[in-house]
């Protein structure tokens, strides 16, 4: 059995004079020596839940069926907050947050006197940033999600959260709704406790936290009151204690087959376009090589089997009756596309924990043969004005595909004008404006909103056409830009683009009324100027002092911009990916 790292502050015969006072005052509300010196493991549980995020309150009260599990098995419970990260109240973005989070975090883990951890996961960057700081750390870890909210309703019609905004806001832009109705639209979609019951960033990520191996498998999807949901909160407190006795860790779980089995699921899902930025992250915090062109060479043949918004109809109750990420999983395996020996949290491998979970609705969840749709994964798209961009094919709608995807010499491939807003405010003002010109040509661009430029990478570049074209039934234009997307959205945007404006990217030197040509067969965005006419700009913007951003208004702020990496390299830390597996290669912290 392995040496249990919390002996070192609660039973160290080299040093009694800190064992005594590290005893006091754990034992000052009303813990024993008994719980602490015999032997028992001690586990955090990472509580990401507050009333500053709603998505994850829930955790406060599953929290307790994890004492239970914990104090079952021979466990002893040390509960803690997390710093809160919530998707869609944190200004000027959550983005900002995801890393702060993981350094907080990484603290407390390697700080405090803590054998094993459960990590409360659930809204978008939550788990991310949690999954991140225990690969850093490489403690014994096991991830618990809070589940999905309940399905939303509106006059008999499913309203997934997230993603009917974007369609009561074309209503409301097309004069068929008024702002009370528009409101009363939106909150259906949020019915319970729990996060967005859309395929959004929060299922895609808790989704593939269970394919990584990180969760309890079939938890993912089960919705947040379930009672199902408590049963698996109760198991996760049980199973941590024996992996901390185990000292099965993240790297023992996580290897590159756990992201390519991840990278295969998240096309099948049909996942967000922020899965890339935080899966690259986490492994490069594992020292895995991931890399954005493994998303396309891995991912884009998968076809979409879970019928969820924004690419489906259902929503999260229904992927859970359905089967889950278990079904998905199994089905694939059934094609060989899954590396069967990855290993997970419950000591078996991905293949024996999904061999006999088939799909349950073949509506909800497509059998691989009769899918939604071909091809679903990622393009990751290069060019002239970026090295790499990603777009999400799975959402591209048969409008769109008629519009730009139809030209029988050229079918993947089309061209037009840029329309250039540099950040959301600028869009916002100008988009309605008749002058600008805007027709169904139109390629909208949106610049200034990565990880320095917004700071922290806003989800803007989905932007929708102006209202007299929605009134003229067209409802998507392409857009293009080097923020990030929802993962509610369902537009068929190319995004994520690296380097970023404000990075020293050519998105920076395209003028409105620039031709630019998008090429999906070879995988190429290109403003069509001259090399010479690039280097003009470029020289011109230089003598300038380059693409501007906005000052800093937090330290936070300032020192993320000062070494954050772009989204295509997983908008990390830079001087932090070194760091890694720490507990192993740096010791213990000295004493207090
Ligand atoms: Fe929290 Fe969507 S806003 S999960
Ligand atoms: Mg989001």
């Amino acid at each position: 059995m392995t040496k249990l790292r919390s002996r070192a502050w609660f039973d160290n015969p080299d040093n009694i004079d800190m064992t005594a006072l590290y005893l006091e005052r754990h034992l000052n509300h009303g813990l024993t020596r008994e719980e602490l010196q015999s032997g028992k493991p001690i586990i955090g549980i990472a509580q990401s839940g507050s009333d500053l995020n709603p998505c994850n309150r829930h955790h406060i009260v599953l929290a307790q069926r994890v004492r239970e599990g914990i104090r079952e098995a021979g466990g002893v419970a040390f509960e803690f907050p997390v710093h809160p990260i919530h998707e869609n109240s944190k200004r000027p973005t959550a983005g900002l947050d995801r890393n702060l989070a993981y350094l907080g975090l990484v603290e407390v883990l390697y700080g405090y006197p803590l054998d094993g951890v459960v990590l409360t996961i659930g809204c978008d960057k939550t788990t991310p940033a949690m999954l991140m700081a225990a690969a850093t750390v490489n403690i014994p870890a096991i991830a618990l999600s809070v589940g999905p909210m309940l399905n939303g309703w509106f006059n008999g019609q499913r309203t997934g959260s997230g993603t009917i905004i974007w369609k009561a806001r074309e209503m409301m832009a097309a004069g068929e709704i008024g702002y009370e109705q528009f409101i009363e639209l939106v909150a259906s979609s949020a019915p319970s406790v729990g996060y967005c019951n859309t395929m959004g960033t929060a299922t895609t990520m808790n989704s593939l936290a269970e394919v990584l191996g990180m969760q309890l498998p079939g938890s993912a999807a089960i919705p947040a009151p379930h009672k199902d949901r408590a049963a698996t909160a109760y198991r996760t407190g049980k199973r941590i204690v024996d992996m901390a006795l185990e000292d099965l860790k993240p790297s023992n779980i996580m290897t590159r087959d756990s992201f390519l089995n991840a990278i295969v699921v998240n096309s099948a899902i049909g996942g967000s376009s922020n899965a890339p930025i935080h899966l690259i992250a986490l492994a490069r915090h594992l020292g895995i090589e991931l890399s954005i062109e493994d998303w396309q060479t891995h991912g884009h043949e998968i076809p979409l089997l879970v019928n969820l918004q924004p690419a489906g109809e259902y929503l999260g109750e229904d992927y859970h009756r359905a089967g889950g990420v278990p079904a998905v999983v199994n089905e694939l395996m059934k094609k060989g596309l899954i590396r069967e020996d990855a290993a997970t949290v419950n000591g078996q491998t991905i293949g024996e924990n999904y061999r006999n979970t088939p799909i349950v609705d073949h509506d909800v969840i497509r059998p691989f043969d009769t899918p939604l749709q071909s091809e679903a994964g990622f393009i990751v798209l290069k060019g002239n004005l970026f090295d790499n961009a990603v777009m999400k094919t799975s959402v591209i709608s048969e409008e769109f595909r008629t519009r730009y995807l139809s030209n029988p010499d050229d079918p993947d491939a089309f061209e037009g004008p840029a329309m250039v807003f540099d950040g959301p405010e600028d869009y916002h003002h100008r988009i309605d404006d008749p002058a600008l010109g805007i027709d169904e040509t139109t390629l909208l661009f949106m610049r200034g909103t990565g990880p320095i430029g917004f700071p922290g990478a806003a989800e803007v570049v989905n932007m929708r056409p102006p209202a007299y074209l929605i009134k003229k039934g067209i409802h998507a234009l392409p857009c293009i830009g080097d923020g990030r997307q929802s993962g509610t959205s369902g537009s068929p945007s190319i995004l994520n683009a690296s380097p970023e404006a404000a990075a020293g990217g050519n998105l920076a030197i395209l003028q409105t009324g620039d031709r630019v040509r998008i090429d999906l067969n070879t995988g190429t965005v290109n403003v069509l100027i001259s090399e010479e006419e690039i280097a003009r700009r470029r020289a011109e913007l230089d003598a300038q002092g380059g693409y501007p951003y906005p000052d800093h208004q937090t330290p936070w702020q300032e020192i993320q911009r000062s070494m954050v990496d772009q989204l295509g390299n997983g908008a990390v830390l830079k001087p932090a990916v070194k760091y890694q597996r720490i507990a192993q290669t740096k010791g213990l912290p000295r004493d207090n």
